[in-house]
């Protein structure tokens, strides 16, 4: 007979010392199973204050990662560490050019002060915390953004433009894509390096259009890694957390179409909640981790024998370090 993997799953749990943390975006079988969960910066914040010398992060790997810069002292384990695509978009070398075809522009490194959105490797948060910079999360952007400019600087925000381009428009300030033609660097006040979610990118003003026509009287909530002008004709704009709170929040008759990934979506009060998308919006690197995946993962706790465990070295803790906790005092 096969294992009951949920049933092993809960065994390893009660047995040993361990935290199980699971984003939204997980697959339901295995975020059932997790102990903490929550978006981006609500994982960050508990899994700082948890009290369990392990942590198995079902997630993507800039998740763990940071996990281990707030905690070095845990051991963090991910079940599969599976890189979101749009983390994997920048890295050391490319925020070093980012940063000098700004100096070209005439803006010195001086003036700049870099912001790198949490989903971002963790050498790219060294960088950032080694200028003086922060990171954000999706829930907290404005809030960093608004911190950030108080030092009189333009903002660099790496790595997804989509996200630096509704904060500006939120708040009445000029972007600009660095390296785009005809970018108006020392004009703008956030300078955006060009990443992108994939998987929001699929929400299109089409689809806006069509739910719009089809239920005139439909509320459109999307996560800020939509394209601005999918924002721009949205009622709600917000983090996992956030969505869930407003379409919980709203009449149970009330229609809702949702931008962001399927496997939350999904989760959502089933009635009058739709996707916004004609194609299923999945996160192919979220849907990595499996039931079977987490029970390994356990189980090599068990064994003594721990499997991809993340390793951060002490350079680069120590600047992430520094970008994550500037983030993590703002309340
Ligand atoms: P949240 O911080 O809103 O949970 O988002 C994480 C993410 O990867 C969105 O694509
Ligand atoms: Fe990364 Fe997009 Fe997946 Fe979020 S949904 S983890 S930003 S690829």
């Amino acid at each position: 007979m096969g294992i009951d993997y949920r049933k092993e799953i809960e065994r390893l749990k009660d047995a040993l010392p361990v935290t199980v943390v699971g984003h939204y975006y997980q697959r339901d079988e295995v975020f059932e199973m997790a102990d903490i969960i929550g978006d981006s910066l609500e994982l960050a914040r508990r899994c700082k204050v948890d009290e369990n010398p392990w942590v198995v992060f079902c997630g993507v790997g800039f998740m763990g990662q940071s996990v281990k810069v707030i905690a070095p002292k845990k051991r963090v384990l991910m079940p599969k560490v599976a890189c979101c695509a749009m983390a994997r978009m920048i890295d050391g070398s490319y925020y070093d050019e980012t940063v000098e075809i700004i100096e070209k522009a005439g803006v010195s490194r001086e003036d700049i002060l870099p912001i790198t959105y949490i989903n971002s490797d963790v050498s790219v948060k060294a960088k950032v915390g080694k200028m003086g910079g922060m990171v954000c999360t999706s829930s907290n952007a404005v809030k960093i953004i608004e911190k950030g400019l108080l030092s009189g600087k333009k903002i660099l925000f790496v790595p997804d433009r989509c996200l630096g381009q509704n904060v500006a428009n939120m708040m009445g300030l000029k972007s600009c894509i660095v390296g785009e033609e005809g970018s108006d660097i020392k004009g703008s006040d956030i300078l955006c390096f060009n990443g992108f979610c994939s998987v929001h990118q699929l929400f299109s003003v089409d689809d806006v259009n069509f739910y719009r026509q089809k239920y005139p009287d439909i509320k459109i909530a999307v996560h800020p890694e939509c394209d601005p002008k999918v924002v721009e004709v949205s009622d709600f704009v917000g983090s996992t957390s956030q969505l869930i709170k407003y379409v919980n929040e709203l009449d149970i008759e009330q229609k809702v179409a949702v931008g962001t990934e399927y496997n939350l979506v999904n989760r959502m009060r089933k009635r009058n909640t739709y996707v916004l998308s004609s194609t299923k919006p999945e996160c192919p690197t979220m849907n990595e981790t499996t039931l079977k995946d987490l029970y390994l993962s356990l189980k090599s706790i068990e064994d003594e024998a721990p499997i991809n465990e993340i390793f951060v070295d002490d350079e680069t803790v120590y600047y992430a370090r520094l970008a994550l906790e500037r983030m993590l005092e703002v309340k």
